[in-house]
């Protein structure tokens, strides 16, 4: 997938090329769909309420996340280096200052911290894979079900396990350079992903409770939103997209000139934004169909996937692939969130692709440990925002990565020359003058507003 490309007086990328335009699209969507769609978007939305939650989720994506990431495509095309590096010669280049670097630090540590407890939550998928394999769910009973995940995740033996697993698969892929496997992966996975989430919504339609369970999601109360679950929407928008961390700034750094930016974010936003539509529509009617409570928490898709699957002919099947294919989308979306550390270290520190990957595969395994115990030893210790994998979780999501998207976007918009934008973006029409309204404006107050709102300082 990467050919060596040669650029008319450009800089070009030291790791080559995407070898077409789709092949960046399917590397960028491979980065955004994961469990941020299946796993994660249902259970925030039902902690926070459903309808306005996702109504401002919406918002979010489309008016925020749409021109931060084309932002951050731009600005790594435009740099064609790690994003510390690209910040950095970009700052200098635009006029402002080489410390614009510590946003791809900011970006690093970002991803570091995620994929920490990312494979954790991934570890559980590969055990589920096992389970529906072994037909434990043939016919459960919602308590049955319940009582598999409660015991799986009480056992950090079993948890640390699996999350070292999924680990030694994303370092082994990735320090090989399987990039190249990337591409054919996500051409398969996606679609594959889609049909069974269309087979799952169809087992929801026919439960008797879809009716409630789109209501759930699309009925606005508007008294349920409080300051909190708009930060939580936004950081889901930030998460979900990939961006905010420069993950998508990497990947753009491999884009070759001619492809339209806006056209491949259009297309991302659009792919992750439908799978995780579909995810919410497929697990709130089970949800109310089997006496479940929507803010369950982290367990909400292990605990009402699995009763549809054991309740549907072929279940065994279709369990088990749906368990396999929800572990790829991690895995692509892993080598996303570990390829801004590797691609800094493999530069910074002329150190070879392989080194760099266990580095930081081995540091990214070890700070997930903590999350590991979250969901059994250290249960019930709590502080700030909850568990250790809570105030990761929230860390990350709610506040880096909105605060990355800031800076990013305001770089873009406020730093970087009219010239260098448009040259990237392709002209200066319509298109391009909303773009640039966007980045100017209406994403760095729409982020500002959440972020500020959220401590309480808007009143
Ligand atoms: N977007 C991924 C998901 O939804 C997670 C991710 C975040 C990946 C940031 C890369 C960078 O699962």
């Amino acid at each position: 997938m990467l050919t060596q490309q040669t650029d008319d007086g450009k800089r070009s990328s030291l790791h080559g090329n995407w070898s077409s335009r789709m092949a960046f699209i399917l590397a960028v969507t491979g980065s955004a769909v994961g469990l941020g769609n299946i796993w994660k978007f249902p259970y925030i939305a039902g902690q926070n309420g459903g309808g306005a939650f996702v109504l401002v989720y919406l918002a979010c994506v489309i008016l925020i996340g749409m021109p931060v990431m084309m932002s951050e495509i731009l600005i790594g095309r435009r740099g064609r280096r790690n994003p510390v590096r690209t910040m950095e010669l970009l700052g200098k280049e635009e006029g402002g200052s080489g410390r614009w670097r510590w946003v791809g630090g900011l970006g690093v540590v970002a991803g570091i911290l995620i994929l920490s407890y990312y494979s954790v939550i991934a570890g559980w998928t590969l055990a589920y894979i096992v389970k529906s394999v072994s037909g434990v769910f043939a016919g459960a009973s919602p308590q049955a079900v319940g009582a598999e995940f409660d015991n799986f995740v009480g056992d950090w033996r079993l948890v640390g396990l699996t999350h070292t697993v999924f680990m030694g698969l994303a370092v082994f892929v990735v320090a090989r350079g399987v990039e190249r496997g990337l591409e054919q992966a996500v051409r398969f996975m996606v679609p594959a992903l889609l049909v069974l989430m269309l087979v799952l919504l169809g087992y929801s339609i026919s439960s008797g409770y879809f009716g409630q369970g789109v209501a759930f999601m699309f009925t606005p109360d508007f008294g349920a939103l409080t300051r909190d679950s708009i930060l939580a929407a936004l950081g889901q928008a930030f998460f979900t997209l990939s961006i905010g961390m420069g993950a998508v700034m990497a990947y753009g750094a491999y884009l070759p000139e001619e492809t339209s930016i806006t056209g491949a974010s259009a297309a991302v936003v659009t792919a992750d934004t439908s799978i995780a539509m579909l995810a919410g529509l497929a697990i709130f009617p089970l949800v109310f169909a089997n006496g479940l409570t929507p803010g369950d928490g982290p367990g909400l898709v292990f605990n009402t996937l699995p009763l549809a699957f054991g309740q549907m002919p072929g279940g065994v099947f279709f369990s088990t692939v749906f368990f396999v294919l929800l572990s790829f989308a991690a895995w692509t979306s892993a080598i996303g969130l570990m390829e801004p550390a590797v691609a800094w270290i493999v530069e910074h520190y002329s150190k070879t692709r392989a080194q760099a990957t266990v580095g930081v595969g081995l540091l990214i395994w070890f700070i997930g440990l903590g999350s590991v115990l979250s969901f059994n030893v250290l249960a019930d210790a709590r502080f700030l925002a909850g568990t250790i994998f809570d105030n990761v979780d929230y860390l990350t999501s709610n506040v880096m990565l909105p605060l990355g998207g800031l800076l990013i976007v305001w770089f873009a918009g406020w730093v970087m020359s009219r010239n260098s934008t448009s040259d990237e973006l392709g002209g200066s029409g319509a298109l391009y003058k909303l773009w640039r309204f966007s980045a100017r404006y209406l994403a760095p107050v729409g982020i500002l507003f959440v972020l500020l709102n959220a401590i309480g300082l808007l009143g």
